[in-house]
């Protein structure tokens, strides 16, 4: 599919179209998302498969004044503070990767028109994850459970199911292991107790019209390379 014709705005009827026109959005409309929109997304991400059954999340959505007060003390610990991610954030990767990162840094920060040389200018974009890109709900992803590989996988699997029901619902959104770097903030605002880890969060609402970064794709390597059938 042409990626220039996809289409961030409306519904989709299929998992296929969902999967096809999702990707991160990082400029939001203000306009609230109704509650019964909200309910129904996360009611369905509730059927998430997980390890035995285990369901280690607890899913925190939070919008209103509740998330405005949230964004400035998260972007004012970012502004003063060094992450201290309860999850192990990784340090190395194999360098294909790297390189994958590195254009993706160079893209975004080409279409946001920012220079790589500008440090200033590139911590500023970045304090944007905190602000949840200006979307009207926020959503943590908490766990108490022992943060091994398989609960990683349970976890991904439910933030999928959230970004692809989302967009059914024509909504947009961006995960963000940002959003998982200052656990004592998020801790304190939502009275959560110490055993529960805060592991990342998303950012979901109504994409902003015309916006350079939201019609920003990335690619992905090609089937050739990544599949192989037996
Ligand atoms: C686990 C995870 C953590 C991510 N963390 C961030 C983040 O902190 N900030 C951000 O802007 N994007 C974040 N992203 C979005 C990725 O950069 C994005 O999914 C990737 O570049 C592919 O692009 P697409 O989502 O537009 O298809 C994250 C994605 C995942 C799956």
């Amino acid at each position: 599919m042409n990626s220039e014709l996809i289409s961030i705005h409306g519904k989709t009827a299929t998992i296929t179209e969902a999967l096809e026109t999702r990707h991160s959005i990082r400029e939001y409309l203000p306009q609230p998302i109704p509650e019964t929109t909200l309910k129904t997304i996360f009611e369905k991400a509730l059927r998430t498969p997980s390890w035995k059954n285990s369901q280690p999340w607890k899913v925190h959505i939070v919008s209103g004044e509740k998330k405005d007060l949230l964004a400035r003390n998260l972007t004012k610990a970012a502004r003063e503070s060094t992450p201290q991610p309860e999850t192990n954030w990784p340090e190395s990767y194999p360098s294909d990767a790297k390189k994958r990162m590195f254009d993706l840094g160079m893209k975004i920060y080409g279409v946001a028109g920012i220079d790589r040389k500008d440090k200033e200018a590139r911590d500023q974009f970045m304090l944007r994850n905190f602000a949840f890109f200006g979307a009207p709900t926020a959503v943590f992803i908490t766990s108490k459970f022992d943060l091994n590989f398989f609960v990683g996988i349970d976890l991904g699997c439910f933030v999928q199911s959230v970004l692809l029901l989302a967009r059914e619902e024509g909504l947009g959104t961006c995960p963000q292991a940002a959003l998982g770097a200052f656990p004592d903030v998020v801790r304190a605002s939502l009275e959560l107790p110490k055993e529960e880890k805060v592991i990342m969060g998303l950012s979901i609402g109504y994409p902003k019209p015309d916006s350079d970064l939201n019609r920003f794709h990335t690619p992905r390597e090609s089937a050739e390379d990544l599949l192989r059938f037996y």
